[in-house]
């Protein structure tokens, strides 16, 4: 199979337990990072990688998701109207981006389901895919350094980075044999390993390009770990039957899924930020300083 990577998946149904009781009501992935939703920063990264439709893969209780990429004219009238332009412009980028498509899922039944979930909207293409809880920091898109790997090889690809052992039980673990640079070769996989099980510290973080007949292996993929349907296990057989290559992305990696990660992530993206960067900065050196005070 070959051809351009229009469509990317983006699987935001779950239910934010961990980010309870702020996701009694605000979906997690909307939950901000300084000035924009997780959720806004995940689809720039699949426009900047070439995407123009985007597949979100919702639930029953997160129609905010679906309320935050439409237009809002009103709203935008009345920023121009107080001569507020830049803010108008900022509200348009939100549904400008790309067209959005809304899928719901009617049960949690795991992330290989909620992928399974999209089949329609993707119909009969290679496709993207990016996790809801994983932000990516770096100049050159991650999912673009995939969909360069398939245009070079016509072959599916996961992103990867080698993680400790501490998260590895927690993510997916590859099996792998070195192609040319940072795009390897992926022979096995499984999901959620123990540390005996895991085939090496390569991890699957978030960002996927696969084709489409995934979809019929995840239709009789029976549940895995957890007792969900593992879009790992459809992969795993992807990988067997047609082949699969990991990137070792550039780039770093954020979770956003748990209350510690989140706060790290907001704080870097805090200090990075242009309007926020140099004030935090020196808040943090002054609590540090605090900090260190009352310690000794
Ligand atoms: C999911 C995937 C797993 C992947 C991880 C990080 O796990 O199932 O293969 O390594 O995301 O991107 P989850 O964090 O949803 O348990």
């Amino acid at each position: 199979m070959s051809g351009k990577i229009r469509k990317a998946v983006i699987p935001a149904a779950g239910l934010g337990t961990r980010m309870l009781p702020a996701t009694k009501t605000i979906p997690k992935e909307l939950l901000p990072l300084v000035d924009r939703p997780i959720l806004q920063y995940i689809v720039e990264e699949a426009v900047a990688s070439g995407i123009t439709e985007i597949i979100l893969i919702t639930s029953a209780g997160k129609s905010a998701m679906d309320n935050y990429f439409r237009q809002k004219p009103e709203l935008e009238e009345k920023l121009r109207a107080m001569g507020r332009e830049a803010d108008a412009e900022r509200v348009r980028r939100t549904w400008e981006m790309a067209n959005f498509t809304f899928v719901q899922q009617d049960e949690q039944k795991g992330l290989g389901h909620a992928v399974w979930c999209a089949r329609d909207a993707v119909g009969d293409e290679p496709f993207g895919v990016l996790l809801g809880d994983d932000v990516m920091y770096g100049g050159y898109p991650v999912l673009r350094q995939l969909t360069d790997a398939w245009e070079e090889y016509g072959l599916p690809a996961v992103a990867t980075q080698a993680v400790d052992d501490e998260h590895i039980v927690k993510y997916s673990s590859l099996k792998m044999e070195p192609l040319k640079g940072r795009v390897m070769r992926v022979t096995d996989m499984n999901e959620k390993p123990t540390l005996e099980e895991k085939f090496s510290n390569y991890a699957i973080l978030g960002r996927y390009v696969l084709t489409p007949e995934i979809f019929e292996i995840l239709e009789r993929t029976p549940p895995g770990r957890n007792n969900e349907i593992q879009l790992t296990d459809g992969l795993r057989e992807l990988t067997l039957k047609s082949g699969m290559l990991g990137v070792e992305f550039e780039g770093r990696r954020y979770d956003t899924g748990n209350p510690c990660d989140y706060v790290e992530t907001f704080a870097e993206y805090a200090l990075r930020d242009a309007e926020t960067g140099p004030g935090f900065r020196a808040w943090i050196m002054r609590k540090a300083e605090e900090l260190r005070e009352e310690k000794g």
